[in-house]
């Protein structure tokens, strides 16, 4: 076999069959075919498509291009979560310390930033120490100590997609279904866990910009899931705004934080909920959705879910004083106010060029070896359907750098619509797939 042939194969329509999968995989995890082969290969399924055969192939090369984790001596049913990526989406945060106090053990794989969207790990390591190179010894003593903690994909855990994800973050190859399903779900079939919640985005902010591709894109995950014997659930949740207000990686945490002193963005709040409440039902904590919310109310009131992020934190090699004095978090040098132009009402905010903004001013990755800066982005002051008055803040934006700075505001500025008519909320869950 020759990938050149099945470059051109996939360029032409034709559908790749299970052993040239496995050979593209195995050839590509073992540095053997190179990258500009590959890029060339993920354009082609891009604009080509894949099939509901060869997506499955695909996942399942890709989750065993190395270990598969195996959690059974973890104690009770291990669920984990995972969202197809946003702008201020720092759910895991707060989400997975608030179901570990629950009493469900957290055993979560999480990914860097991609594209315009944030990632977790990112995020966590605005806690000065923080790791999640952790080893597999690590990662389930933690989980049954304390009942959570997040690893980063080693070298040996899904290795295929681990080169794939950084390739198609600089090669805009990202938003194609079957390469998000097959990414997502290999990751989370080869890290092991029981249950798997889905938190499937919608809209401009989103990789999956229309609502029917979102349900398309959560039934295929699902679909891989099920079929591979892990209980799988999806939730498509709004992104047609940032979630939240903070966007960028120590504004998100911050952000988190006060989510778990319980004073957190209602939206923001209503999806950890939701997604709380199907994980402690998965992970049989609790009987109902009904009593899950007020477990999960609980363990907020009473500081629990707080604590539980620094014994998480502090686990991990992370400086547990952080998630008691954020405003040690990094800052940034510059702050400053977008003042909007007009009178009016919030009417549509192109929700992907906000995550921009943040990656403008250094919270993101432009090439696979850039660095970036935690203390960065943006806080939204008001949101689609809020009314303006000219010169009020629409954001506070954080920057280390004033051309970055007068360039990201240029942009936050042209992805707001201010007009005279006010317009309906959106709701922010759209919907829930199980099978
Ligand atoms: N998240 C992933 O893990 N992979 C993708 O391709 C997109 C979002």
């Amino acid at each position: 076999m020759r990938m050149y042939d099945l470059i051109m194969k996939k360029r032409n329509g034709t559908a790749l069959s299970k052993e040239e999968i496995n050979y593209m995989i195995e050839g590509y995890t073992a540095g053997k075919i190179p990258d500009y082969q590959m890029s060339a290969m993920m354009m082609a399924i891009y604009f080509q498509g894949m099939s509901e055969e060869e997506t499955f192939a695909l996942t399942m090369a890709m989750a065993e291009s190395g270990d598969m984790l195996d959690l059974s001596d973890i104690h009770g049913i291990k669920v984990d979560k995972h969202s197809t990526g946003g702008v201020g989406d720092k759910t895991s945060l707060a989400l997975t310390p608030m179901v570990a106090a629950a009493g469900v053990p957290v055993a979560k794989m999480s990914g860097r930033g991609l594209g315009h969207t944030g990632g977790t790990i990112d995020k966590l390591e605005s806690f000065t120490g923080f790791s999640t190179a952790i080893s597999e010894r690590q990662f389930k003593d933690n989980v049954n100590r304390i009942g959570i903690a997040i690893m980063g994909q080693t070298a040996d855990l899904a290795p295929a997609d681990k080169k794939l994800y950084a390739l198609r973050d600089v090669t805009a190859t990202v938003d194609n279904m079957s390469l998000i399903a097959s990414s997502i779900m290999s990751k989370k079939l080869a890290a092991g866990a029981d249950a798997i919640v889905l938190d499937v985005k919608t809209g401009s902010g989103a990789f999956m910009k229309k609502e029917e591709d979102s349900f398309a894109l959560a039934r295929e995950m699902v679909k891989l899931g099920n079929g591979a014997g892990r209980k799988t659930i999806a939730v498509i949740s709004d992104m047609d705004q940032p979630l939240g207000y903070a966007v960028g990686n120590a504004l998100e945490v911050q952000e988190a934080i006060d989510t778990l002193k319980g004073s957190g963005p209602k939206d923001f709040v209503e999806l950890c909920m939701t997604l709380g409440s199907y994980m402690l039902v998965a992970g049989g904590k609790a009987a109902d959705r009904k009593e899950a919310e007020q477990i999960l109310a609980n363990v907020i009131q009473n500081g629990s879910a707080l604590d539980k992020l620094a014994e998480f934190v502090e686990a991990q090699g992370g400086d547990k004083e952080l998630v008691y004095h954020p405003e040690r978090l990094p800052k940034a040098s510059y702050v400053q106010e977008i003042k909007s132009p007009a009178d009016g009402y919030v009417q549509k905010i192109v929700c992907d060029e906000i995550g921009i903004c943040s990656l403008i001013l250094g919270g993101g990755r432009e090439t696979k070896e850039s660095r970036i800066d935690l203390s960065v982005g943006l806080v939204l002051h008001k949101k689609a359907g809020d009314q303006v008055k000219k010169g009020d803040s629409l954001a506070t934006i954080h920057a280390n750098d004033q051309t970055k700075l007068e360039m990201a505001k240029e942009r936050f500025l042209n992805a707001y619509t201010i007009g005279g008519q006010p317009v309906e909320k959106k709701p922010l869950i759209r919907g829930i797939v199980m099978k």
